[in-house]
């Protein structure tokens, strides 16, 4: 199976079974906006809560905030979004498609990536077990080349951006004989920046001073909080503020499911610190972030950081982990040393004074900050990518799993009675009763055993728990283990700690 071919399976086992919809799906849906269903929201709702109680929970300096949505509009001019949250926009003629600049120079080097994979496999194949693929990365003249050009068009590209070198990326579009998808011409617009924000208007007046931003990123609502947090929870430097919620930009290209989305939600952390410190505490962040996704026990394999070369507006450190989706390694968080860009333009903007009075080193200044900024739907499609499998069994048959961590899948445990009768849902729902306290459970009695294990390791439920004739005499049960299939009996009293021990 290819990974195109993977990835549609990927989208349509989420919509079969609970995950994710298309937002207004009766209507067709509606684009780059998506709908969690019963299993979604709580596979979700566990990352988030993983995220936070790793945040707040394991970090005694760092606390949370939830602010609006709305803001004052004065807020993201301060930011910078007003004048600098842009994309490069190029539009084909022929197709009428619209696309971003860099993304398509960016996939122009995947391409060539795809090339040096091809030939890495060829070669594989010719040398068989005696094949190095260090050494044949380092002589192989084709690859070199290959690798060249992608330095190069990097090198370019890096340029054209940090000048914003509108009608230089055109060029090098038309250069690198990038052609439409869609229609396969060349026919290009010029290149233009487009604001990302989605505006509105408040109150009934309608003039521009009514203008409302829907905000783009969550982190804003921290900064303009940072005052009344440090205060009122007298909090010392350094420290850190955490918030999740939604964020909207208006993409030019939507596409990939969950991965770019109009609508997603974030999960942030802005970390204060003294002026000099930042570069530690990006380095900490950077290390402590990983590990957050490791701990998880996807293999690390799966993720690697990537520099940014182009800095935004307010970092003056940047790296992102990517992780290895289904098309490929993509952003999937950012860690940012922001200086203490944000903090002096709201004060400058407010006319309030934000500054910290650092009575160790007895003086006063505005403090330093880096970010950590995770995308709650990526991380969704990170986690549930990576554990869709689909499995030949011993007898032929195929079965397919979510092989989710344990600590994020939607239901912890199934409860069902072997037959619908005899007093063995009531048994059932005894056992039910009782885990519900201690863990998400639930609850089937339709269908044969077979199909209900099924269902139960295509949401991912780690264990099921069958009552059957035999539970009514010896007050004990069948636990199935989603990944090896294992069964044991355990006696109902044991049940809670078996869970724990697996
Ligand atoms: N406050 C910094 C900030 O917003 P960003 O790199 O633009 O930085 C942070 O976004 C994270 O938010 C990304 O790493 C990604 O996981 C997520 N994200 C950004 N745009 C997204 C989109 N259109 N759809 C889904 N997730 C997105």
């Amino acid at each position: 199976m290819n990974s195109e071919e993977f990835f549609k399976k990927i989208v349509s086992h989420a919509k079969e079974y609970g995950f994710i919809y298309p937002s207004s799906d009766l209507y067709d849906g509606l684009a780059a906006v998506y709908d969690y269903g019963p299993n979604g929201v709580e596979l979700k709702n566990n990352i988030k809560q993983y995220w936070w109680r790793s945040m707040t929970q394991m970090h005694e300096n760092i606390v949370g905030v939830d602010s609006a949505i709305f803001m004052h509009p004065k807020i993201w001019k301060a930011s910078g979004h007003v004048d600098a949250f842009n994309d490069p926009l190029i539009d084909n003629k022929d197709s009428k498609k619209r696309y971003r600049a860099d993304v398509l120079i960016e996939d122009h080097i995947a391409k060539i990536e795809e090339k040096i994979n091809k030939e890495i496999t060829k070669a594989k194949k010719r040398f068989g077990d005696s094949f190095n693929e260090e050494q044949f990365l380092a002589t192989s003249e084709r690859v070199k080349g290959y690798k060249q050009q992608m330095e190069d068009i990097h090198q370019r590209f890096a340029d054209l951006m940090n000048a914003n070198d509108l009608a230089g990326l055109k060029s090098l579009i038309e250069e690198l004989g990038i052609v439409c998808p869609i229609s396969g011409t060349r026919n290009w617009t010029d290149v233009r920046q487009f604001n990302l924000m989605f505006s509105t208007k408040m109150g009934s007046v309608s003039d521009d001073s009514d203008i409302i931003y829907l905000r783009p990123e969550t982190a804003q609502g921290i900064f303009v909080n940072y005052l009344n947090v440090q205060k009122t929870n007298r909090m010392k430097i350094p420290f850190g503020i955490a918030q999740i919620g939604k964020a909207f930009r208006n993409e030019i290209v939507a596409r990939q499911f969950i991965f770019r989305m109009r609508e997603f939600e974030q999960m942030e952390m802005e970390f204060f610190c003294r002026p000099g410190t930042e570069m530690e505490w990006f380095n900490y962040w950077k290390e402590e972030r990983m590990n957050w996704h490791l701990a998880l026990g996807i293999p690390k394999e799966k993720y690697r950081y990537h520099d940014h070369e182009k800095l935004a507006h307010y970092a003056n450190a940047a790296t992102d982990i990517e992780f290895d989706f289904p098309f490929g390694f993509k952003e999937l968080e950012g860690i940012h040393s922001r200086t203490d860009f944000d903090l002096k333009r709201h004060q400058e903007f407010s006319g309030r004074k934000i500054q910290y009075f650092d009575a160790e080193l007895n003086e006063s200044y505005t403090p330093y900050c880096v970010e950590t900024s995770i995308g709650l739907d990526r991380t969704f499609l990170a986690v549930f990518s990576h554990a869709f499998n689909e499995e030949t069994l011993q007898d032929g048959s195929t079965r397919i799993v979510l092989n989710l961590p344990k600590q994020l899948a939607p239901y912890k445990v199934s409860v069902l009675p072997l037959v619908n009768k005899d007093g063995l849902p009531e048994m059932a729902h005894g056992i039910f009763n009782d885990l519900k306290f201690n863990m998400r459970a639930h609850y089937e009695e339709k269908d044969t055993i077979g199909k209900r294990y099924r269902r139960q390791d295509a949401i991912g439920t780690p264990y099921c728990i069958t009552v059957d004739n035999d539970s009514l005499k010896d007050n004990s049960v069948t636990i199935r283990l989603r990944d090896t299939m294992q069964q044991e009996r355990v006696s109902v009293d044991n049940i809670k700690s078996y869970i724990a021990a697996h």
